[in-house]
Order: C-alpha cells, then sequence, then structure tokens
C-alpha cells in the first residue's frame, strides 16, 4: 500500500500531507486499486445540501478489486475460512479462487431470478459463507444489498423492505447461534406478510428446517446453483459501476423512532476500508484476520467482507458466539485457524472477563499480533486484560472509533507505530481531520479539553445520504454544526492530543455494541395495550456497556408486575427484536415534564444511574413531586 506507515514520525508526517494535499492523497491511494475507469475528479463536496463525490467520473466493480485480480497470485489462498457454530462441524475454506467462481455462479442465480443493477436485496442470512456469497453477487451485478442483521424481529425487516423498496429477498431456513436455533425463513415470512413489493425469496439450506416455501416466490439457493452448473455458466462479467452509485445500504437507529438507511457508494468506500484495513491492523501477506462482528452490521461489511478482500487477506467468518460451547471459544478458534490478529468488542472482552482464566490457560495463542476494539468505549480493565491475557502483552491494541456512516475507521492507533493508551482511540487516521466543539459550535481548541466530536472535511468511506431522505442525512448529521459532520459522541483530547470517545450525547444507547435509539424502544413499549407512555434511557452496565432502563406508566393498576414487565419485554422483540430489550422496568405514575411538555431525560439518566443526591434543578418541573416518587422506588 502507497505511504507505508512504519513510524510514528511516519504517520505524523503522511498526516500532514494528507490534510494539506487531501485530492493528492487520496488519489495515490486509490491508484492501488483496480478501476474500469479512473477519475476526473478525485472530490468534489460542499457539506450544506451535502454534496459528497469522490472519484467522480470513475468506473469499477468493488468485486473485482475483491475477487479478480488476486486470482493470477493468490488463487489457492484462503480468502474465507468458515468456522461453524457447532465446533463438532467440518469448518470450510474457500480459496480466491473458489470465493470468485461461487460469487459468479450466484449472480447467475441473481440475473436468472430477475434481479438488475440498481435494484434493492434484502439479506437476512446467519454467518455462512453464503452471506458474504451473496453480498459479493449483488455488489457484482449492481444490486444495492440490505444486510439485516439475524437478531431482528420481523417487524423490523418488514419497516427495512419497505423503506428500500427491496423486490428480492436472500435467507436461510434457519440459523444457529449457541444452543438456539434461529427459523430466519418463518420470520421472513411474517415480514413479507406487509411487503408487496417482494417478488422472490432465495432460501438457503442450512438448517434443514421445514419451511413453508411459497409457489412462485420462494426457490432453493442449492437448486438454483443446480440450475446455472447444469447450463454450465461459469464468468459472471461484474458490472460496469460509477464511482457514486450505491454500493448498499445499512440501516441503523439514530434519535428518532425510525432506523435510518445510511448509504454507501462504490468507490469512495472501497479505496476506504481497503486502507484503513492495510493501514491500521499493519496487515501482512498471509495472515488470518478474525473479526468476531456480524457481517449483519457495518464492522463486518467493512472488515470481514470489502475491506480484507480488497487486500487479499485471509478472513475468518464465525458463525458462532463467544460463550458456546463454552467461554472458550474465541481462543479455540485463534488456536485451530492461526489467527493473526483478533478484532472484537468491549461487550465479548467483559463477559469473556468473568469467566476466570480457566477458559485461556493451555490455549495457543501464540499466533496472534495485533488485537482490535470497536464498537463503543473499552474501559480500562478491558483493556489490560485483553492485553496481558489474551495478547500476552506482546500485541498492539488499536482501539479503533468508527460508525455506520463513517464507513471505516477514523480514529484509531496504527498497530506497532502508535504510542497506546489504554481506552483511547488516539489519533486521527490519514485524511481524517476531527475538530471539538462546544454547544454552540464554536471550535476547541488546544489539549486537555472536551467537547463535541465533529469532522471538518470529507472522506471517501463517508455516508452520502440516508435511503429516499436526503434531507434527514443533512438534518441528522451537517446541520446541528454548520459545514461540519457531527458524529453524536462526546469526546475528550488529553494533554498529547490523544481522543478518547466518551460515549453518545443524543437519544442512542450503545447496548453490547449495538446502537438502539431510545424513541425506537419508547414507541415499541407504547404499542403494548394497557401502556400510557414511557421514557427510556441507557444506563451504565458491567457487561453491555450500556443498558436499557424504561419508565413506564400504565393505563390502571394489574395484577401482576412481574408477568407486565415480561409481557412488555416481549412486545418489544416482536416489534424490534431481542436486542431492544429493557433490562429494567420501572412502573411509574408520571413523568418528570417541563410546562411545554418535554420529557426531562436527564433527571431519568440520572435516577438509572443511582444518582440521587444530584438531581439537578426540578423547579422548571410541571410536577416536581414526581420525581422523588420515582426516584424512591428506583430499580437497582
Ligand atoms: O458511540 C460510538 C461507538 O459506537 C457508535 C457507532 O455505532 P455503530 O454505527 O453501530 O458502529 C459500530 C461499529 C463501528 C459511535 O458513535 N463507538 C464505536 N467505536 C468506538 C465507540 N466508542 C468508543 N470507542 C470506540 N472505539
Amino acid at each position: 500500500m502507497e505511504f507505508k506507515i512504519d513510524t510514528f514520525e511516519q504517520y505524523q508526517s503522511i498526516y500532514q500531507y494528507s490534510v494539506a494535499q487531501p485530492e493528492q492523497f487520496w488519489a495515490q491511494i486509490a491508484n492501488e486499486f483496480l478501476w474500469k475507469k479512473k477519475w476526473d475528479k478525485v472530490l468534489d463536496w460542499n457539506f450544506q445540501e451535502p454534496t459528497i463525490k469522490w472519484f467522480d467520473g470513475a468506473q469499477l466493480n468493488i468485486t473485482e478489486n475483491c475477487l479478480d485480480r488476486h486470482l493470477a497470485t493468490k488463487a489457492n489462498q484462503p480468502a474465507i475460512i468458515w468456522e461453524p457454530n457447532n465446533p463438532a462441524e467440518q469448518h470450510r475454506t474457500l480459496t480466491y479462487q473458489e470465493l470468485y467462481e461461487q460469487v459468479c455462479r450466484f449472480s447467475h442465480v441473481l440475473q436468472r431470478n430477475g434481479v438488475k443493477k440498481g435494484d434493492r436485496v434484502c439479506i437476512y442470512l446467519p454467518m455462512v459463507p453464503e452471506l458474504a456469497i451473496a453480498v459479493l453477487a449483488c455488489a457484482r451485478i449492481g444490486a444495492i444489498h440490505s444486510v439485516v442483521f439475524g437478531g431482528f424481529s420481523a417487524q423490523s425487516i418488514a419497516d427495512r423492505i419497505i423503506d428500500a423498496a427491496c423486490a428480492f429477498v436472500i435467507t436461510a431456513d434457519g440459523g444457529y447461534r449457541g444452543n438456539k436455533e434461529i427459523p430466519l425463513k418463518s420470520v421472513i415470512d411474517d415480514a413479507l406478510m406487509q411487503c408487496k413489493t417482494v417478488q422472490k425469496v432465495i432460501v438457503l439450506n442450512r438448517s434443514n428446517t421445514p419451511v413453508s416455501m411459497i409457489k412462485g416466490r420462494d426457490v432453493w439457493w442449492e437448486e438454483e446453483i443446480k440450475m446455472v452448473e447444469d447450463l454450465k455458466l461459469k464468468d459472471f462479467p461484474a458490472v460496469t459501476m460509477e464511482a457514486e452509485d450505491e454500493l448498499f445500504i445499512l440501516y441503523t437507529s439514530g434519535s428518532t423512532g425510525k432506523p435510518k438507511g445510511v448509504v454507501h457508494t462504490c468507490a469512495g468506500y472501497m479505496v476506504y476500508t481497503g486502507y484503513t484495513f492495510a493501514t491500521v491492523f499493519q496487515y501482512q501477506p498471509k495472515e488470518v484476520f478474525f473479526c468476531t462482528a456480524d457481517i449483519g452490521w457495518i464492522t463486518g461489511h467493512s472488515y470481514i467482507v470489502y475491506g480484507p478482500l480488497s487486500q487479499g487477506a485471509t478472513s475468518v467468518v464465525f458463525e458462532g458466539i463467544p460463550t458456546y460451547p463454552d467461554a472458550g471459544r474465541f481462543w479455540d478458534v485463534v488456536a485451530k485457524h492461526h489467527v493473526n490478529i483478533l478484532y472484537t468488542a468491549p461487550t465479548a472482552i467483559r463477559s469473556l472477563m468473568q469467566f476466570g482464566d480457566e477458559f485461556i490457560d493451555g490455549k495457543d495463542l501464540s499466533s496472534l499480533r495485533v488485537l482490535g476494539s470497536v464498537g463503543e468505549p473499552i474501559n480500562e480493565e478491558a483493556w489490560h486484560w485483553y492485553h496481558q491475557k489474551i495478547g500476552k502483552s506482546n500485541c498492539p491494541i488499536v482501539d479503533t472509533w468508527w460508525q455506520t456512516e463513517t464507513g471505516g475507521m477514523l480514529i484509531s492507533p496504527i498497530a506497532g507505530v502508535t504510542p497506546l493508551k489504554p481506552a483511547h482511540a488516539t489519533f486521527p487516521l490519514p485524511g481524517v481531520q476531527p475538530i471539538l466543539v462546544d454547544e454552540n459550535g464554536a471550535e476547541i481548541f488546544g489539549n486537555n479539553v472536551s467537547g463535541n466530536l465533529c469532522i471538518k472535511f470529507p472522506w471517501p468511506g463517508m455516508l452520502r445520504t440516508t435511503y429516499g431522505d436526503h434531507e434527514r442525512c443533512r438534518q441528522n448529521y451537517f446541520s446541528t454544526y454548520p459545514n461540519l459532520y457531527f458524529t453524536g459522541d462526546g469526546c475528550l483530547r488529553d494533554e498529547s492530543g490523544n481522543y478518547r470517545i466518551t460515549g453518545r450525547v443524543d437519544d442512542v444507547m450503545n447496548v453490547s455494541g449495538h446502537r438502539i435509539g431510545t424513541a425506537e424502544v419508547e414507541n415499541a413499549i407504547n404499542a403494548h395495550t394497557g401502556v400510557i407512555e414511557s421514557a427510556v434511557v441507557g444506563y451504565p452496565h458491567d457487561i453491555k456497556g450500556q443498558g436499557i432502563y424504561a419508565y413506564v406508566i400504565c393505563e390502571h393498576d394489574f395484577i401482576n408486575d412481574e408477568l407486565m414487565r415480561k409481557d412488555i419485554s416481549q412486545t418489544v422483540a416482536r416489534i424490534i427484536g431481542a436486542i431492544a430489550k429493557p433490562d429494567k422496568i420501572q412502573f411509574v405514575k408520571g413523568l418528570p415534564k417541563t410546562r411545554s411538555g418535554k420529557i426531562m431525560r436527564r433527571i431519568l439518566r440520572k435516577i438509572a444511574e443511582g444518582e440521587l443526591s444530584n438531581l439537578g434543578d426540578t423547579s422548571t418541573l410541571l410536577d416536581p413531586d414526581v420525581v422523588a416518587s420515582i426516584a424512591d422506588a428506583r430499580i437497582n
């Protein structure tokens, strides 16, 4: 990769260059990718509308970068190593040649089923190689994929399918997670009752779960592949994409009740994920890279599929969970596949810490060279445990800060290069220009300061719009502070200029590394019969980072509090998914509101955190007494 960084001094000088000459910098990086036609202009932007165009005029297909270009030298190198949920099941390895062939075959399947460039395809699959194959085949044919995490409910899927007007769905009969079997097709069937746009559903057989296949709509993945093979259809020429053609939509939570479809486009996303993958992890040829995220989240899109594959890396796809069959599973996977780089989330680290050393002892972790963390702030205790017990004090930890909207990592140490500071994401990557601002949008200069984190210059991986609603994109990210991208995160900058992200400053929670909007959970709770109103806040949780605390007003007294709590949780699971179930539900008679009817979340947050002595000024409340009664009955 151009601008290889081996020392911190090199980082500093390349960083200076990338800020002084961003277009030249990114053009040099982009030159290392495969283009059908090079760009006319590197960058065209304004943050008011916003309009962001990278590499305009260029033509490419991201899958030629992830597959075709490696065939000359890496055809027999593993592209994907798949580790199943059940360790007794055989793992699978797909070389670059095999992955290329399978992606081409499935591209034929998509085409024969009517999928065309620009169509939206919803993918709801477990963590099997076919998920990566489906994603890449969509990209090859120019269809826009919208992957929905396997933990979301039928209602959430329906909302996403309707928002993007998807005509196609790719799913499986079922999937495995730990000792649970998830009936994916049946969830899709429920979702599709509301989705009139869907013409075809392609169903992979993963679990032999009985499913109802609807005539004319549902087809089996395996049968379709067989037909393509019988017809001797092999190579599938990658469709030519313009630089700013949409590559995918990924829904994420914001402060309103409705998730937004974050849109990423072909060229910038490709360059950004490839560059950051190679740089941050300092990936070396033949190394095995294991990102434990699900492909249903941005981390999996960028650092299981596109980033590693564009760099010709070997990427592990793990179907299971960290605690199945026991809390040593990650370490077994590391030892079995000689993993060199492990990229996981603080919530997983904290949960495994609890089980003690017996699940690590005797496991061969000597292949590890770099450790990574993503998704939420990592506390110092977890950082040190990860560093000592897993990295044996020999592996740098890259604490990578980024978001669904940023496409790739923005602030992060570079492995082996950046001096580490536990719990700090340290410095911006080349090309990234963070600033801190106060409430009024004035820039906070100097060090030893804190403020709201914004980015003042575009980078190739940034979102371009929110699907079907550009105004929403403008309002959400570009209107709080003029001419800046607002991240929604609070941040400290220490005496040496290291950045430390402290968490969201908006109404978004981060539960086990999953982003969930308080308004989404409130809407779901309010859908339960008998609930009049609710208010939801996040509170510190030892394992999950944040837990969900719900204050709920019900219509009348009910006999059994516990049953009502379970009913409400069930309602949330049905509407959003089990990941959004409240950890605590407190029944209240009223909520603290201002005279204009606005809920004072600050007070509810303090109560949930147990900071009862410091509830702040309550004199402006409509009914100040309500605070004392809520605080008295707080759930510990
Ligand atoms: O609050 C930040 C937190 O996760 C949010 C983004 O969530 P999502 O879009 O789901 O993407 C997660 C994976 C990139 C951010 O606004 N976050 C992410 N990484 C870190 C982090 N907080 C602190 N430190 C991090 N390394």
